[in-house]
This record gives C-alpha cells, structure tokens and sequence, in this order.
C-alpha cells in the first residue's frame, strides 16, 4: 500500500489514503503516520473498516492511551469514550469552545483519535487552529513577554459539581462524570516547545487556564480573552468535514479544537481515545 498525504489547504490539516488502519499496524507505516501527524497536525483518515479494537491497536501503536477523567468509558472498553449527541437532545454542545485536550492533566495526552460512528448528513464539523502557526505570527516583543507567562489549569469551570457539565446538566447523552478533583490545578508554561519538533506553540487557552501565576485576575481574563481571539483567528484553522468510516487523529501539543453544531434532529457519535503523553 502507498501512504497518499494530501493537505487540507488551510492552516493545518491533511487527509491521508492508501492505508488499511484495520490492518497490520507496521513499525515503518507507524513512523510514516507519525511524521505526517507531526507536520500537518490534525490527519484525517477516510475509507476505514475499524472497529473498537482496531481503534484500540491503533492508539496503542501511536503511544499507548493517556488518562481520561470525566468520561465513562463505553460499555465493554477501558479507555473508548463516546463523543454521543442524540437527534432529540436540547443540552448546550459538548465541547464547543477552544481547548486542548485535558491541558490540566500534569501529562496531557499528546494526542486524541475520534473515529466516526454515526455522522449526521450536515452539520458537526470539527475546527481545529494551530497553535504554532499562531504563536510564530506575534510580534516579537508579544512572544518574548508570553514566553515568561505560566498558566494554571484546571478542569473546574467544566466538570466541578456547578461546572458546565455538573449537577445541574441534565438530559445529556454523553456519559460524563463531574466530581470535585476537578478543582485540582496544574501549571505549565504558556508557551511550550514540542517535545517532538521543538516549535513554540501556544499550548490551551481560556477555559482550562483559569489563571496566570503572579497576575491579578482582572489583567488574566483581559490577556487571556485577547489572547483568545488571536488562537482562534481563521488563518490559523482548518474545518474538518466528517464521513462515515473515518478515524481522525490530533496533536494537542500544536492544535486547539472545537466541535461545532448544525445537525439538530441527528445523531451524532464518534469514539474516542486519548494518546498517551510522549515518553509515558
Ligand atoms: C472533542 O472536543 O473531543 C469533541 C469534538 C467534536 O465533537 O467535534
């Protein structure tokens, strides 16, 4: 089989083809995937015959799985959450603002894979922006000043008991469990090397970075929110467009994403799995 990598065209993003991911997962086709994911950050993968355990094999070639807090696994799996919408939910979107995935974890998962199940005909693209074609286009100064800024994260504001996926959810499909470690935070620096390439990124944004250490919180939210309109600027993003029997992977260390609606009165249900960090 001959890996094909076409790019997407916008700021990140590659579909890839002539490969059988329900199959024999090679070392040197595991390198070949590995070097296009880290270039072009977000892979798209059509065509696939994969199921769970292909899934699984497939994440465990990349890395092997990272944690996941908050989501119970489906039913049979330890490490596949569903990212589930029934056609006649009413609750807010799951996941509809900027994140990386789990950047307040003390290892977030360097990567996550989402394999379509039940893909509505419109509507629930994935966005996703690059984040060190955002940092590499600040000015100078901007970059010498964030690069001594260190975020503190934490999952509070989306899973503690009054988060937005708290007590108060109700009728959500997902199974997501809120609990109080959400509280818990972890720093890291706001500017991160890649431990793969050594590019800057801008690593996460406002929502699990709650604050800045030694930053009053009235000048945080201010940076934070400025901060946030730039990762999200449309030169710095690519739309993902789903297909049935497609498996997508992404680099949290170098993108943000976020779903999107428009398929209201269809289901929607990908599977999920987190990359362990690189080196666990
Ligand atoms: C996620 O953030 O993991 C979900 C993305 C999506 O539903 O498109």
């Amino acid at each position: 089989m001959n890996m094909t990598v076409t790019p997407s065209g916008q700021a990140c993003g590659a579909r890839v083809t002539g490969v059988d991911l329900g199959g024999e997962l090679s070392s040197e086709l595991i390198s070949e995937i590995r070097r296009a994911w880290l270039e072009h950050r977000v892979l798209a993968f059509p065509g696939q015959q994969m199921d769970d355990d292909a899934l699984e094999r497939f994440t465990v070639a990349m890395g092997g799985f990272g944690e996941d807090p908050f989501f119970a696994p489906i039913e049979g799996r330890e490490h596949i959450a569903a990212i589930l919408r029934e056609a006649d939910e009413k609750t807010p979107l799951f996941a509809e603002n900027w994140h990386s995935d789990w950047s307040f974890l003390p290892r977030p998962p360097a990567g996550t894979c989402l394999l379509s199940v039940d893909i509505p005909p419109i509507g629930g693209d994935t966005l996703f922006a690059d984040q060190i074609a955002a940092f590499a286009a600040l000015p100078e100064g901007r970059k010498a000043y964030l690069r001594t800024l260190t975020a503190i994260h934490s999952a509070q504001l989306a899973y503690a008991p009054e988060g937005a996926y708290g007590e108060k959810d109700e009728g959500r499909s997902m199974a997501i469990r809120p609990n109080e470690s959400a509280r818990a935070t972890q720093t890291h620096p706001l500017v991160q090397r890649h431990p793969e390439t050594g590019e800057e990124a801008l690593f996460s944004t406002l929502g699990y970075i709650i604050a800045i250490e030694g930053m009053a919180q009235a000048e945080t939210m201010a940076l934070l929110s400025e901060l946030a309109k730039w990762q999200g600027r449309e030169e710095f993003t690519y739309r993902h467009r789903w297909e049935p029997g497609m498996l997508v992977i992404w680099d949290n260390r170098s993108v943000l994403h976020k779903a999107t609606g428009g398929y209201e009165g269809h289901r929607r249900e990908l599977h999920r799995t987190t990359i362990a960090a690189y080196g666990s």
